[in-house]
């Protein structure tokens, strides 16, 4: 029974078990009670194997950015527990969680969240430099290249479009080979033609690499392009 256990973990990349995020928030000012709490997920579950495609869509404000930045370390649950890839995230500290991400995470942005005072080459190597990757510099190149920026390194992201500095943020998120990629709501701030190139891209690393994709997107048709497409509501997943 311990080998099938280890077997399932193994080809389990992200196990995530009744999680629980709550806020506090101010009540108004002149109630009685102060502060009421908000429970932003519910008891929310999800197992996710590796070189998988998922979807995560669901209402503005249900709660789709929280869950992504829990399961990729950027923040705690109340309570739950979060394995990526048979390690525990919940049981680290701050430090433990930022090294666990340096090795197996990326995060695409609907902003992009690229570094104003960075060229293309250096946001896209830091990750890879901070992952300990000695060729840092030539992964960031190859991967720019790859994403069709291989002649705009020196550039700084106020010199690209929206649609290059996301592709550079997608070089980013790729160039430390990360065995999960979070991205959420990657076309949401570029236009339709740009937006579909991006999502090519993305499904483009994602099968050459075998890269486990999370995906939250408003967008329907994108959605379905995932081999699962989840509902967040209520706090929970839906298939
Ligand atoms: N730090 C916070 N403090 C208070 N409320 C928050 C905080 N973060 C998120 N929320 C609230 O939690 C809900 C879910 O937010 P979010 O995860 O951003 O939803 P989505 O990405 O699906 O639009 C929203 O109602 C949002 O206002
Ligand atoms: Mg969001």
């Amino acid at each position: 029974m311990d080998g099938a256990t280890a077997d399932a973990t193994a080809a389990e990349v992200i196990f995530a078990d009744r999680l629980v995020k709550q806020i506090n928030t101010s009540g108004p000012a002149d109630s009685a009670n102060g502060s009421t709490v908000l429970a932003i997920l519910d008891g929310l579950s999800l197992r996710v194997t590796a070189g998988e495609s998922v979807a995560i869509v669901g209402a503005s404000g249900s709660g789709k950015t929280t869950l992504l930045s829990l399961l990729a370390g950027l923040d705690l649950p109340s309570s739950g527990e979060i394995r990526l890839a048979g390690e525990s995230l919940t049981a680290l500290d701050e430090d433990g969680r930022a090294r666990l991400r340096a090795g197996r995470v990326g995060f695409v942005f609907q902003s992009f969240q690229l570094l104003a005072g960075l060229t293309a080459l250096e946001n896209v190597m830091l990750p890879a430099e901070l992952a300990g990757h000695a060729d840092a510099e030539m992964r960031a190149r190859a991967t720019l290249d790859q994403v069709g920026l291989g002649q705009r390194l020196g550039h700084y992201p106020h010199q690209l479009s929206g649609g290059e500095q996301q592709r550079v943020a997608i070089a980013r998120a790729f160039a430390g080979e990360p065995r999960i990629l979070f991205a959420d709501e990657p076309t949401g701030n570029l236009d339709l033609a740009t937006g579909n190139r991006i999502v090519e891209l993305l499904f483009e690393l994602n099968r050459s690499r075998g890269t486990t994709l999370i995906l939250v997107t408003h967008d329907n048709a994108l959605a379905q392009r995932c081999q699962r497409v989840l509902t967040l509501k209520g706090g929970r997943l839906h298939e």
